[in-house]
């Protein structure tokens, strides 16, 4: 099929390369000319692994091309996906004027009958008015469909070609048939349903996620004050299918350019109907709330963090990604700024993200992880790259000026700790920094 992608940031540029990837014309769109240009030139202005190889491969194919002519590409395909940004207003609503743009800029364009397909994250209600806008604006005949996308960063190739399922909402019955047909080899699992539902399945699904995160996290800090271990209690309901494991990994709240995004969203179109979304308003908050324990416990180990030297490691979201959106240790950088402590911050892949959006003459920004911790009097892990794991807490300590880890993400294991001098501050683990309890961990 001829399909043409408005949009190249995650969702859009992912999407389309999976679907040229399949065997099917895409063209990717984006209004962004130096976007289109680094496409072109073969790079990619998002890190994302393996993207780029199936870039090379289906340009080299001429089943993939970028261009920022949206006429030529409308022109071209009979199916369009609009894959723009959804970004938040002030008030957590989302903001609908890319959304808008892309339909006003393909009514103008069409050249005959088209498949409209929304990507983006859209509140209930915004296919309908594509649909009126678009119909305002053109004499062609057209039909429009809402088909969400859950791929995440760092595993977005994977997720686009094997997802869970894929939901399919239209009304048209023509449409439907072709776009399953589109579909049909990435999943079993197709779930067909009119738009209003799947606009809604996207927002369900993503505050679910939330809503489990913090569930786990405020469990995390119960067992902190009675002493049980959160990884354990996590695995102990995991199992039970009802519950399922995922998602259910304590630590220092969600980030990112979806979750924090969405579950606002969603509480103001709750809240335009009249109904207040008790529960997810909590999640939010619990969320907002989480990152701070990484202050409070640098306090408890240290007293007043003014003039310290704070080793920060990992600026990301989470790992596998350069994307700094909303992620917690911008507001923790931010905290320990604002007391008058010194960072010595270190990200594998997200420094340069990181540094654009937040730069100060008392942050250092360290080539490696060693160089960070280098006088530094705490390191505070916040995003688990797979490089922390193997670091050797002796020679850690070796390097450093005093001994406080805060492990915001649970990496380090409790044989690792007791082997070090460390005072060690995990995530609704039991306390390892009292040596009596670290005799009774070790003797099992
Ligand atoms: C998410 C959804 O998973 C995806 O379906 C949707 O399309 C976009 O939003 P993404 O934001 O890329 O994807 O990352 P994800 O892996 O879901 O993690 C989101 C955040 O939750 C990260 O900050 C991560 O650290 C945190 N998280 C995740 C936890 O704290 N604990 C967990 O158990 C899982």
């Amino acid at each position: 099929m001829k399909l043409t992608m408005i949009g190249t940031g995650y969702v859009g540029l992912v999407s389309g390369v999976c679907f040229a990837e399949l065997g099917n014309e895409v063209i990717c769109v984006d209004a962004a000319a130096h976007k289109i240009d680094m496409l072109n030139a073969g790079e990619v202005p998002i890190y994302e692994p393996g993207l780029k190889e199936l870039i090379a491969s289906n340009r080299a194919k001429e089943q993939l091309s970028f261009t920022t002519d949206l006429n030529e590409a409308v022109g071209y395909a009979d199916i369009i996906f609009i894959a723009v940004g959804t970004p938040s207003l002030p008030n957590g609503e989302a903001n609908l004027s890319y959304i808008e743009q892309a339909a006003a800029d393909i009514a103008r364009a069409m050249n005959g009958h088209k498949i409209i397909v929304t990507k983006s994250t859209v509140p209930v209600g915004t296919n309908e008015m594509i649909r009126d806008l678009i119909s305002r604006n053109t004499s062609h005949s057209f039909a429009v469909a809402s088909v969400p996308e859950f791929l995440r960063e760092g595993t977005a190739v994977q997720d686009t070609l094997a997802p869970d399922r894929v939901v399919i909402g239209t009304e048209d019955g023509e449409t439907l048939r072709t776009l399953v047909e589109l579909h049909k080899r990435l999943t079993h699992h197709i779930i067909t349903t009119d738009i209003r539902s799947a606009e809604m399945i996207k927002y369900a699904s993503n505050a679910f996620l939330a809503t489990k995160i913090s569930f786990i996290n405020e469990i995390a800090n119960i067992c902190e004050k009675v002493g049980a271990d959160v990884t354990r209690v996590a695995e102990g309901m995991g199992y039970d299918r009802r519950i399922g494991s995922a998602f259910l990994k304590a630590g220092i709240g969600y980030g990112g350019s979806c979750f924090p995004k969405d579950t606002e969203a969603l509480i103001q179109i709750a809240g335009h109907v009249d109904y207040e979304f008790k529960l997810l308003k909590s999640v939010v908050e619990v969320n907002n709330d989480q990152r701070f324990n990484v202050i409070r416990k640098l306090k408890e180990a240290l007293g007043p963090l003014e003039g310290r030297n704070i080793a920060v490691w990992g600026l990301a979201f989470k790992p596998d990604t350069d994307d700094v959106r909303d992620a917690p240790a911008m507001d923790i950088i931010q905290s320990l700024l604002a007391q008058g402590a010194h960072v010595r911050a270190y990200d594998p892949i997200a420094q340069a993200n990181f540094r654009r959006e937040l730069d100060h003459p008392s942050i250092t920004w360290a080539e490696d992880a060693w160089e960070a911790a280098q006088d530094s009097e705490a390191v505070c892990l916040l995003t688990e790259w797979s490089e922390f794991r193997l670091v050797d807490l002796n020679e850690l300590a070796a390097v450093m000026k005093d001994h406080v880890l805060i492990d915001g993400r649970n990496v380090f294991g409790p044989e690792q700790v007791l082997l070090s001098p460390f005072r060690y501050y995990s995530v609704g683990r039991p306390d390892l920094t009292h040596l009596e309890q670290r005799i009774a961990v070790r003797n099992g």
